[in-house]
């Protein structure tokens, strides 16, 4: 059964512009890897805004488990269902990676039994160690980084992880290990993991590819 359906959506930045996304049919499992791929400009990150709760389709309708996002409690949404990993990462980069895991435990407002407990396996998971996990985000690499996100999103514990570009800026044996802590998300912990990307080769190692 599908956990997130893209139900005929279409998308424009503004009333009477072109559409950027164009009647989009897309369902996505839980236990599997997607990949959506299109060249620069075909809409991937707008479509990540629309499945992130972010912003909403102008036709068409997006659906959680069978029932419209849009009438759900967004904030709910995007704190307990789905995790977002950012092109940017958007971490805290004067903060530690364990305190930008905890920070984000602290927003979604979840009760944890033991928050940094919890973040050190989070960590742990994505192959940061203890001392990787107390340095602060400036002092680490792209990859290492990309990590930390990826324990982020997972903090909330959520069913669907979305993530833009997730390995756009690492050397492709970084890419590779990227993918592969995607892929046991999927298949061992039975996430759903919808990935965009303009890669040939991170689409290949996908269960599905979706294009734009
Ligand atoms: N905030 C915005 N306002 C208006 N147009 C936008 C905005 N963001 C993106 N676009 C346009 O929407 C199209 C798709 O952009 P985007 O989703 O970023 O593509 P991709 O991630 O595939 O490169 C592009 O033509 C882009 O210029
Ligand atoms: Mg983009």
């Amino acid at each position: 059964m599908c956990v997130l359906e893209l139900n005929n959506v279409s998308y424009s930045y503004e009333k009477k512009s072109k559409e950027v996304l164009k009647d989009i049919s897309f369902q996505f499992e839980k236990g599997k890897v997607y990949a959506i791929t299109g060249k620069s400009g075909r809409g991937k990150t707008t479509l990540l805004s629309l499945l992130s709760g972010l912003a909403s389709p102008t036709k068409g309708k997006i659906l959680l488990d069978g029932k419209d996002i849009s009438g759900l409690d967004h904030y709910r949404y995007r704190s307990h269902d789905i995790g977002v990993i950012f092109q940017s990462f958007n971490l805290l980069p004067k903060l530690t990676a364990i305190e930008n895991v905890i920070l984000s435990m602290d927003i979604s407002g979840k009760k944890y039994n033991n928050k940094k407990k919890t973040a050190m396996e989070l960590l742990e998971k994505v192959s940061i160690g203890e001392e990787e996990s107390n340095r602060r985000i400036l002092k680490l690499s792209g990859g290492q980084q990309q990590r930390v996100a990826i324990a982020r999103a997972l903090s909330c514990n959520p069913a669907i992880l979305l993530a833009d570009e997730p390995t756009g800026n690492l050397d492709s044996e970084t890419q590779k290990d990227i993918m592969q802590i995607f892929l046991e998300l999927a298949h061992k912990e039975n996430c759903c993991v919808i990935i965009v990307t303009h890669s040939n080769e991170v689409a290949e190692s996908a269960d599905v590819v979706y294009k734009l």
